[in-house]
């Protein structure tokens, strides 16, 4: 761990020093070749906060401008208001909230699907909003790129979105998959509702991707490098198969002093409040 200075930063936590020690060693001496990266999208590649502001997440970029009406947007947030705290709860276990959050997303595609936004406005939307990716988002984006290094971004939020934020501030590579909630379009390009099943926080471990062989196709790559900022996200590589070396990463933005213990006992590594991918990234240069 010496020879990565960034692991022994003021706001980053370790439990087990060792265990994470030995799993980097593990993965610098498998290289590249066995190397795949899952990562979460709101608040993990996305920052929480730029410049002391708070950043949008995909579903928060919905209400900024002038696109979508102001009955939307004063419902959104009610709803956000309401839900928003029992997610990030450290005192409610996630069998507990699953309902919740089912509910919420429940009402927040119904209420958009009222809307019938069309691409265009998504891109509008994106590119006037708050959403920002991490510093170094794109070093690491065009990195796992140049080294074939597969990345899932598995996310909750919006997958439209996402494409879209990705674009305009870096670039989407072939190399990454985007599993998410995707917008559904008339003849007309209006958007009438959502694709296949709902993702939301807590069911990160069923669904599409671990039904489909994305991660059979990557059986030979047995590290995983896993990068959330919800207990959720904790389940996203539970369909890789044959995993030798995981290395849980944990982005925690809110509730620090509440949440920390717990996030210790979960993620190896927790950086606190950070804006920035040099965390990751430091771990990557080591492994690539
Ligand atoms: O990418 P990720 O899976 O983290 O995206 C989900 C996030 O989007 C959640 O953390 C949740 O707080 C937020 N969300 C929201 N508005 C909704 C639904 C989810 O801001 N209607």
């Amino acid at each position: 761990m010496n020879d990565i200075p960034e692991l022994s930063l003021q706001n980053v936590r370790i439990a087990n020093p060792e265990h994470v020690t030995e799993v980097i060693q593990n993965m610098i001496r498998d290289g590249q070749n066995k190397l795949q990266v899952v990562a979460d999208f709101d608040r993990t590649l996305s920052k929480y906060t730029h410049r002391g502001q708070i950043c949008s997440t995909c579903h928060n970029v919905l209400e900024e401008g002038h696109v979508l009406p102001e009955f939307y947007k004063d419902e959104a947030r009610a709803l956000r208001d309401h839900y928003f705290p029992i997610e990030m709860n450290p005192k409610l276990t996630i069998e507990e909230k699953i309902p919740v959050m089912v509910e919420w997303w429940t009402k927040a595609h119904d209420l958009l699907s009222k809307c019938h936004i069309t691409k265009d406005d998504v891109r509008i939307m994106v590119e006037n909003s708050t959403a920002r990716l991490r510093d170094g988002c794109t070093w690491f984006f065009d990195q796992l790129q140049a080294t074939d290094i597969p990345l899932l971004i598995f996310s909750a939020g919006i997958g439209d979105v996402i494409i879209e934020v990705i674009k305009h501030q870096a670039t989407l590579h072939d190399n990454m998959k985007v599993v998410s909630n995707y917008l559904e379009y008339d003849d007309q390009g209006k958007m009438t509702g959502f694709q296949d099943e709902m993702i939301h926080v807590y069911n990160k471990n069923e669904g599409a991707i671990h039904d489909s062989d994305y991660f059979q196709k990557l059986e030979h790559r047995n590290n995983v490098i896993l990068m959330g900022d919800s207990l959720g996200d904790l389940h996203m590589a539970d369909g890789a198969v044959g995993v030798q070396n995981k290395l849980k990463i944990g982005f925690l933005n809110v509730k620090v002093e509440e949440s920390l213990e717990l996030y210790m006992k979960k993620y190896d590594i927790v950086i606190l409040e950070d804006e920035t991918l040099n965390v990751v990234n430091a771990i990557l240069r080591k492994v690539l």
